[in-house]
This record gives C-alpha cells, structure tokens and sequence, in this order.
C-alpha cells in the first residue's frame, strides 16, 4: 500500500476494518511520520459501516479509521468515504456510494479481510457475482464473532451496508489479509474450492491481480 501510495500520490485505495489490517495502518502511520509518505491527496473509500450506530461510536468503521489511520496521517478527510448509513434513504444512499466508486475512477488497491465464513465487505454466503453496494443483513457467525468489539451480543447491529461482490472485484489490484487458524477454512475455500456463494472469497478467483497475505495457521487447509 504504501508503495502504492509513493509511485502514486493521487490512488484510490479500498479500505477494510477490523483486527486483521490493524499492523499495516499502523506501518503506514509510521511511515508517514518517518520517511515522509504523504496521503494528501489520496482517496479513500471503505468497504462497509455498520447500520444503527450513533455517528461518532466507537465501534463505527469511520472511528476506526479515524483513530487507526485518518488522525495520523495528513489525508483530506473530505476524501474519504464511507456508505452513508445515516441518510434517510439508505438503499439510494448505497447507489451514491456505487456512483461515488465509479466518479473517482474506481478503486486501485483494495485491502480486504475475511470472515471464517468466507465474507468479504459484509458480503455474507448467499451473495451473487453481481452484487453492488446495498444494506445486508449480518449473518449470525458474523453477529458472534463481532460480539467481541461489543459489550454483548445485543449491541451488535445486525445490518450494515457494503459494496457489493461487482464493486469489489471492479478494483485493479487486491490484496487480502488473513491470519489465525479459525479463517483456514476460508482460505482455502476461497483459493482451491469452487468459485460458489457459499464463500464469497471463492469469486476472487475470477479477478486477474489478487494476492493473499496470510500467516502459517491461516495458510494450513492449503494443499
Ligand atoms: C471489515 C470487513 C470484514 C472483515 C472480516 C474479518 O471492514 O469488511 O469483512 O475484514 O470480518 O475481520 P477480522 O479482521 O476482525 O477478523
């Protein structure tokens, strides 16, 4: 990412919450404070916002991102995007954002993390190839494992919005990120099992610059 940003200054890159990208936001912080790389003109668009939190919680992606990485770096915020799970109308503030993704000239980089059901975004298993951004629900699995950011498993919204499988595989270049033994499974679904709904990742296959990042434990269901 950060090559991406010094080659050029001006990307669009796709942003992921969660645990997994905390180090490389947290690299990025570091080079920017020591060797300089600026995002000041950087775009940034993030894959998914919770639907129901008050603006401002911690536990929203915007904070997340504010305090992992905006705040740190001299990125205009006025660049950075998320749905806007606030509007009125969330279903036409999900077609803005789809608008807004292509006005910026599309996505260069998009990091992406997985759930260990095989999501990607919010897009849980059942979601199509054609896919654009929209309000989903939270598969139950997802609603346990986000449990952990929360106090308890009733503070977990239970919708969010999310760009879409299309939206996502309409970026030039993925990177995805996986560690731990829980997203194994995933993993190797999504590299050797068949492209199918039943993970979301599996579509990846049909994107031409993919690369995964994975630690050993994450990597073992590889054959
Ligand atoms: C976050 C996102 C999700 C996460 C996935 C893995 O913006 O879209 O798909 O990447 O749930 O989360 P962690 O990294 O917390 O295991």
């Amino acid at each position: 990412m950060a090559e991406a940003v010094a080659s050029h200054p001006s990307c669009v890159l796709g942003l992921a919450t969660g645990s997994t990208p905390l180090q490389v936001y947290s690299e990025l912080c570091r080079r920017h404070r020591e060797d300089g790389l600026s995002f000041g003109d950087v775009t940034t668009f993030n894959l998914d916002e919770y639907l129901g939190l008050k603006v401002g919680h911690p536990q929203s992606y915007r904070h997340f991102m504010q305090t992992q990485l905006f705040d740190q770096v001299d990125i205009d915020i006025p660049r950075t995007h998320f749905p806007d799970v606030h509007a009125d109308d969330v279903q036409q503030a999900s077609e803005h954002y789809e608008h807004q993704l292509s006005e910026s000239g599309g996505i260069d980089l998009q990091l992406l993390g997985i759930g260990t059901n095989g999501h990607i975004g919010f897009n849980e298993p059942g979601t199509t190839l054609e896919s654009l951004t929209r309000v989903v629900d939270l598969a139950p699995s997802t609603i346990r494992s986000n449990t952990r950011f929360f106090e308890s498993a009733e503070q977990v919204p239970r919708q969010a919005i999310t760009m879409g499988i299309a939206s996502i595989l309409r970026a030039k270049k993925v990177v995805l990120l996986a560690t731990g033994a829980a997203k194994a499974a995933a993993v190797a679904g999504a590299i050797q099992g068949p492209i199918t709904a039943d993970n979301p990742a599996s579509y990846l296959q049909s994107h031409a610059d993919v690369l995964f990042v994975l630690d050993e434990p994450a990597a073992a269901q590889l054959d």
